[in-house]
């Protein structure tokens, strides 16, 4: 049974700071952060949006009737979580109004929670093949003001439907993963930002491909020349590009161009978002199948996908027939295109702001955000969501 991605949505916040000028700011030259780290964007989260919001905003531009009837299964990948116990998941469960005879979990393993979805996705569908199942990878990167790691934040969600017969993707049969205990990045309960060792991560992130990589081929009996693009999770654009260099000795010249060229068109979103965590790799491939218009059907799509701690895993996907047909490639350019730049002081203002925790009530102006579902307020340490 052909078992795949059938549609595929994204979401970010309607503001972002150029990074030329958080870089002045920061005393930075900005060609460190526009060619060093390969940013030219970055994503900034409004107060009344979060993991939720994102995931739901990123999934309602997708769904008809039928899909929210047939989704039986809703799979909620990401590591900026807003409850150590209820999953995000079910939250946009109601927000979208899926039928309520449905699974819902919250995964959990960085950047990779996504990943472990779509693989347990496939595995629902295998054995309920009229099923779908929403797949979402939603989140918030913070680092901190001044820190190394700032340049590399971002925000926002891509949303999956995973079915049989799919229209978009059909996902291949093998898949190569590798786990090991590493302190590389990590967020203990109590800190609403990242700790992270990045030069280690760095080193960590092409080990992890090597070893997935190599496996990958093993199994599948597949080369480099097998590939018309790959596609990796993007902390910052350059990280991929640093992996891709490592395999590319394995290709002719030919090879070489091709996957470059493609690799080059797979980070033009995520250069205008940042990290987006669980959600990185997949809008990179949104960016190749959206933005590579001469991408032909048949063609096989190599997806790294990294989540430290850690796990990586390599699997691979053929694009179906008219799969650019069920893309949503201009509510994507119209999202990019109404977004509005905020200065340096306002990001580190908005960055600030945080919701109470003290049980006491907030109740958010929700008339500035452009998204169609908010955070409007939190009561009695519960968030409140409306769908204007
Ligand atoms: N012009 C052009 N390039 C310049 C430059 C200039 N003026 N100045 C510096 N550069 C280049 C450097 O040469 C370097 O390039 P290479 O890596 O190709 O050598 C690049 O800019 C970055 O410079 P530094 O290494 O000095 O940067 P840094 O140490 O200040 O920070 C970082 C880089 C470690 C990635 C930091 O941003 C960070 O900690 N980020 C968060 C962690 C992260 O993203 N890790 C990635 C792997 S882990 C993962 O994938 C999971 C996840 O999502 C977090």
């Amino acid at each position: 049974m052909n078992i795949g991605i059938d549609k595929i949505g994204f979401y970010t916040p309607h503001l972002y700071v150029d990074m030329n000028k958080l870089a002045v700011a920061r005393d930075i030259e900005p060609e460190k952060f526009t060619v060093g780290i390969g940013q030219e964007k970055m994503a900034i989260p409004p107060i009344t949006q979060d993991p939720v919001t994102l995931a739901a905003n990123a999934a309602l531009g997708i769904l008809n009737e039928a899909d929210k009837e047939k989704i039986d299964f809703v799979i909620f990948g990401t590591e900026s979580g807003i409850d150590n116990s209820k999953s995000a998941g079910v939250y946009v469960h109601n927000l979208l109004g899926l039928n309520p005879h449905a699974r819902t979990v919250e995964m959990k393993q960085a950047c990779y929670g996504a990943t472990a979805g779509i693989q347990l996705a496939k595995g629902h569908i295998a054995l309920n093949p009229e099923s779908k199942v929403l797949v979402i990878g939603s989140d918030i990167a913070r680092y901190g003001l001044n820190t190394p790691g700032e340049s590399t934040q971002g925000a926002g969600a891509v949303a999956m439907v995973i079915s049989a017969n799919p229209r978009i993707m059909v996902l291949e049969e093998h898949s190569a993963y590798f786990t090991n205990d590493i302190m590389d990045f990590w967020r203990p309960i109590y800190s609403d930002k990242a700790f992270v060792d990045g030069k280690f991560s760095n080193e960590q992130y092409i080990y992890f491909f090597s070893k997935v990589w190599e496996q990958y081929k093993e199994k599948s009996g597949l080369e480099l020349k097998d590939f018309e693009a790959i596609c990796y999770h993007l902390p910052y654009t350059k990280m991929g590009l640093k992996a891709l260099r490592t395999i590319l000795d394995e290709g002719t010249e030919e090879d070489n161009e091709r996957l470059v060229a493609n690799y080059q068109v797979s980070t033009q979103y995520n250069r205008n978002v940042g990290n987006i965590y669980t959600g990185s790799l997949y809008l990179s491939l949104l960016s190749l199948l959206e933005l590579n218009e001469g991408l032909e059907a048949g063609s096989r799509v190599g997806l790294y996908s990294y989540g430290s701690g850690a796990v990586g895993e390599f699997f691979t996907g053929i694009l179906q027939s008219d799969y650019r047909e069920h893309l949503h490639i201009n509510d994507h350019k119209h999202l990019f295109d109404s977004r509005m730049e905020v200065t340096v002081p306002e990001y580190e203002k908005l960055f600030e702001e945080t919701l109470p925790v003290d049980g006491s009530t907030l109740e958010l102006d929700i008339t500035k955000d452009t998204a169609a579902i908010c955070l409007s307020g939190v009561e009695d340490n519960k968030r409140l969501y409306v769908r204007k």
